[in-house]
């Protein structure tokens, strides 16, 4: 190794940590770390063996790298490859998963791994939740989204009929493996939808990360290592405090909802497909509750446009034009009605979170209809 070399290799941080007593756990947040996760693994593991949960998408590029690693940490695996997509997150998809784990002969000790984005961190999640009334699970989250969002807090669960995740259970994971590696392979679509929930972060409690990320963003996108995993750990920081003070969202966390609300609504106006990712909708609904705040007179407008410029920058929608093929004939109540039949609002008020500033949110449970009618209608027109 050339002393260039040794300069370009940072010393690894420590984990952070979930703060939840005895079923707290670590974040590993890095570069390389899945060749090491049998290592990372092995003190938390009962008996030497796990089965990894993966998807067709990923399982090809990242399983073979995780077995290596757990062979090398003598731990015997067994591998459920699923389809990819969010249709795997069905009752047929968590049946089929349960009858082939239990047709492996799963006992308690087991350790399910969760090797790939939010659908199969959720997916196996909830199955490791039910399984032989609860057995460990272990994130190792490939996608921007899965690190910052979905893999920490234990939310777990699949979609039925009647909307996303309405079926599910709080189920903390044992550990956390972040490797920003996994970024590299990921569509540039899905890595800024992922990136929306970074930016969230800054919005609803941190502005000297905004403003961070006002600058370091577009090398992050770009494929900057440092800076993705400087903004992963500020992201799982954040979140990990959140959870570890209100686990079950009672309060707080629901801060974590910021923008959620307009997603929500446009994601069932759009049926959740191709046409408006998840972190798409939640960089409009972000726009969209600065507007509603400025129009309540909470927050400031100039706070509004240098959100809107900074999502705008990184190629993320911030207006309402993806619905130009939707008949726009009683769109804004629609999206009002889709809103009041989610599953967040608490006798028939609508439930937002709302800026003061950046880096400052607060839940407002008694937003008035008419004022989101009016952002809506003004957000739709040309
Ligand atoms: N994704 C929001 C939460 O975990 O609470």
């Amino acid at each position: 190794m050339n002393p260039q070399d040794a300069l370009s290799i940072l010393p690894a941080q420590p984990p952070l940590r979930v703060d939840l007593g005895d079923r707290g756990y670590d974040i590993h947040i890095g570069e390389g770390l899945l060749a090491d996760a049998g290592r990372l693994m092995r003190p938390l593991l009962r008996q030497r063996r796990l089965v990894v949960v993966t998807d067709a998408n990923i399982g090809p590029l990242y399983l073979p790298t995780l077995e290596t690693s757990l062979d090398d940490a003598g731990i015997a695996h067994a591998a459920v490859v699923l389809p990819a997509g969010e249709q795997t997150k069905s009752f047929r998809h968590l049946e089929g998963l349960c009858e082939r784990l239990l047709a492996l002969r799963l006992e308690r000790g087991t350790v399910l791994v969760a090797l790939g984005g939010g659908v199969i961190g959720d997916l196996a999640g909830f199955a490791a939740g039910i399984l032989l009334r609860g057995i460990d699970f272990v994130q190792i989250p490939t996608t921007l989204l899965a690190q910052v969002d979905s893999a920490v807090g234990g939310k777990t669960g699949i979609n039925s009929r009647s909307g996303k995740n309405l079926v599910g259970l709080f189920h903390q994971p044992r550990v956390v493996i972040a490797d920003v590696d996994t970024l590299d392979t990921l569509d540039i679509r899905q890595l800024r939808a992922g990136y929306a929930e970074v930016v969230k972060y800054g919005l609803i409690g941190d502005a000297p990360f905004f403003a961070w990320l006002e600058t370091n963003g577009p090398a992050l996108l770009a494929g900057d290592a440092q800076a993705r995993i400087e903004a992963v750990r500020v992201s799982c920081r954040a979140k990990a405090a959140i959870v570890a003070a209100d686990e079950r969202e009672a309060g707080v966390r629901a801060l974590l909802n910021f923008g959620h609300t307009f997603a929500h609504a446009l994601e069932v106006e759009t049926g959740y497909g191709d046409r408006l990712l998840h972190g798409e909708a939640v960089a409009v609904g972000m726009v969209l509750a600065f507007d509603l705040a400025v129009r309540l007179g909470h927050c400031d407008g100039k706070d509004a446009v240098r959100v809107r410029r900074h999502l705008e920058s990184v190629g993320l929608p911030t207006d309402l034009r993806f619905l130009a093929a939707t008949p726009a004939e009683r769109l804004p109540e629609r999206l009002v009605e889709h809103m009041q039949a989610d599953k967040k609002v608490v006798d028939g008020r609508l439930t937002f979170i709302l800026p003061r500033r950046i880096g400052d949110a607060f839940i407002d449970r008694s937003v008035p209809v008419h004022a989101v009618r009016g952002v809506l209608a003004d957000a739709l027109s040309p």
